[in-house]
Parts: C-alpha cells; structure tokens; sequence
C-alpha cells in the first residue's frame, strides 16, 4: 500500500510517499530556517506563509506529477494533525483534507510525536515491542514505552525546556545561531578535549524518575558567559569549550536515564527519535552504553529531524482512515495520545 504523507508540524514543509510502512518512494522537505536564521529562531507567522506558498509544489516533487493532472498512485493520505504551531498545523490539514476529498481518497490523521517514532520503521529490520522511545526535537523531550502499535504509556518528560530548545537557546547565548543543535555540534567538534576547564550541571541525572529539566542548564551558561565576558575571557576558543560541555551535558543526562529505562522494563528494542537524535555524539554515546540485551534503532540523520515518511509509516502501521470533516488540527496532543 502507497500512503502519502504530509507534515507542515514546525517549520518544514514535507510529503513523501511510503510503500508498506518500510519503503520510501519519495521525500521531499522544503525549510524556512534560512528566513529564522535572520531572527535566531522561528516566527510561527512567516513559518506558516511560507508553508502556504511551497505546499502544492512539495507535493507535487513527491508525488512527481501535478496534481490537477490525473489519479495519482496512492491508496491513502496521512497528515500530522497535531502537535505543533497551529498555524502551520492548518495548512497541511486542510491540504490534506481536500486531497481526500478530490481523490477520495481515505485520510489517516496522525500525532506527529508518534510519527518520529516511526522513522525506525523505515529500516530492513523491524523494532520488536515491548520497545522504549526517546523522542527528543525542539519542542519535547519524553521517555515512552511502546507495548504494541497503539499502546503507548508514557513515562516521563521535560519539566521544562526541551533538549532540542536548550541546544538552540545556548547556540544563541553563545552567537552561534539557528538552529543550535547542528550548529553546537560543530563547534564541539573543534575543541581539544585535553585542555577542559569548564564544567556544567547535569540536571535531574541521578533523580529516582524519569523526567529532565534543561532550563537550568541555559542559565548556568548564561552565567559562565556573564563571568568569562566580565573578564575579557570569551572568546573563539571559550565558546568551542562550552559547546562542548553543553553537547555533554545534555547527552549525558539524555543517555542515563534512558538506558536506566530500558534495564527497568526489559525492553527488546531502543528507538531513538527526534532531531537532537541527529547529534553524533548522542549516536555514540549510547551506542556505547546501550549493551548486548537490547536492540538500538537509530534513524538516519535525515529521517530524524521533521520529514514525511515517518507520519507515512505511521499510517500504515496504525491504519485508521477518519472522515475527513472530522479530522481537525490540534497543537496541544501529547505524545500519548491516539487519535480517534
Ligand atoms: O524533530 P525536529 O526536526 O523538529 C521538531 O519537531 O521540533 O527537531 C528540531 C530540533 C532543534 O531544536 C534542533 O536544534 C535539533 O532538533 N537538532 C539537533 C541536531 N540537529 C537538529 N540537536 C543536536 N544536534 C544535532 N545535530
Ligand atoms: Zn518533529
């Protein structure tokens, strides 16, 4: 079965077409995150425009035809319907739904947390339940485990900031610009370890529990900041540093409390999901961690940060066609949520 995609959650444009959940036919992104560049983050506004104006074209990439041309070769349309920016939500719900509607076709609406999750399933091999997800993106930060297709229990999350968002308020602090996880990462990579001074908190690491909190980890940095510049110490090198021990940081407290999880329900499968999972030093790290017992499912960068052909294979692998008047976008879902 061909589903199309679609995903507009954020501020990326997306359709794709998948075969059979596993088989990736076409997928196209279009971002706006050279316009955020301009302003250090999105603008849910210029986001959503900029949506309205690419939506048809990205659809049409993937499905390689215009769309008033002829039935195109798909059995089913998936689109996110939450959660996300509302405004931006919209514009690939109602696309989607008038697509249905011409084509009728069935509609699938799916949760766009859930959907990350699904990117391992674009892979030879399938995950085996019960698994554990991290999802970690700009937004969200949560530990779920995964019984079964539809059965998903959450069990635990951020207090606060995301990890993602702490990636990109620290990049901003230090002037690297947006977005910070990529941009982080790649200063990390400069510093030379042997010449570590600076160190950072890891928040909640060793609470009995299963959430996190990063909001304190960005005011720690903003206070390093205050003092290296009160002492004419920031600099080219300093700010290597720090990218560095941010990278750590978070993935240190990311890794333990997930393999912490994955020892305490005796999952078969680990999937790691979300565009902080991009994070080469997160890969290794819990490569490194994970053991023998429990098997990893890490996406391809390109499939971890916002794409279409995860909400695809999520379609498939919870294939549940809703009338399309009844399919509405909702930015507040949570990563538990079926939707009905
Ligand atoms: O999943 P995603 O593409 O969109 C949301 O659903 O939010 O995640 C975007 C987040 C941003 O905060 C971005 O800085 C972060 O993922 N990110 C990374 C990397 N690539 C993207 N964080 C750390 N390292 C990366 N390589
Ligand atoms: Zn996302």
């Amino acid at each position: 079965m061909k589903i199309l995609g679609i995903e507009t959650s954020c501020d990326e444009t997306a359709a794709s077409i998948v075969e059979d959940g596993r088989k990736i036919i076409s997928n196209v992104v279009a971002s706006s995150s050279d316009l955020h560049k301009k302003t250090g983050g999105i603008i849910p506004e210029i986001a959503a425009r900029e949506q309205l104006r690419c939506i048809i074209p990205v659809i049409e990439e993937a499905l390689g035809q215009k769309i008033n041309k002829k039935d195109p070769d798909i059995e089913a349309i998936a689109v996110t319907s939450g959660p996300g920016l509302i405004g931006s939500l919209l514009i690939g719900v109602e696309t989607a739904k008038t697509l249905a509607y011409i084509f009728k076709k069935p509609i699938i609406p799916v949760n766009h947390l859930q959907g990350h999750l699904y990117a391992n399933f674009l892979s030879k091999e399938k995950p085996l339940f019960p698994a554990l997800g991290l999802v970690v993106s700009g937004g969200h930060t949560d530990l779920v485990l995964i019984l079964d297709h539809q059965k998903i229990k959450w069990l635990g999350g951020t207090r606060d900031d995301a990890a993602g968002e702490c990636f990109d308020k620290c990049a901003r602090l230090l002037g690297l610009g947006y977005p910070g996880g990529p941009a982080i990462s790649q200063e990390a990579q400069k510093f030379d370890k042997k010449e570590k001074i600076i160190t950072l908190p890891r928040p909640m690491i060793n609470t009995d529990n299963f959430d996190f909190s990063f909001s304190g980890l960005k005011t720690a940095v903003l206070d390093k900041i205050r003092k290296l510049k009160e002492k004419d110490k920031f600099n080219k090198e300093i700010i290597q540093e720090l990218a560095f021990e941010i990278q750590e940081a978070i993935c240190d407290v990311l890794v333990k409390k997930t393999i912490k999880a994955t020892e305490k329900y005796e999952v078969k499968s680990l999937l790691l999901a979300g565009g902080v999972t991009a994070n080469p030093r997160l890969r290794e790290k819990i490569r490194k961690e994970i053991g023998t017992k429990v098997n990893l499912f890490i996406p391809p960068p390109s499939l971890c940060t916002d794409n279409a052909a995860y909400i695809a294979a999520h379609a498939f692998f919870n294939f549940k066609p809703k009338p399309w008047s009844k399919i509405q976008a909702d930015s507040s879902l949570s990563i538990e949520e079926m939707i009905k």
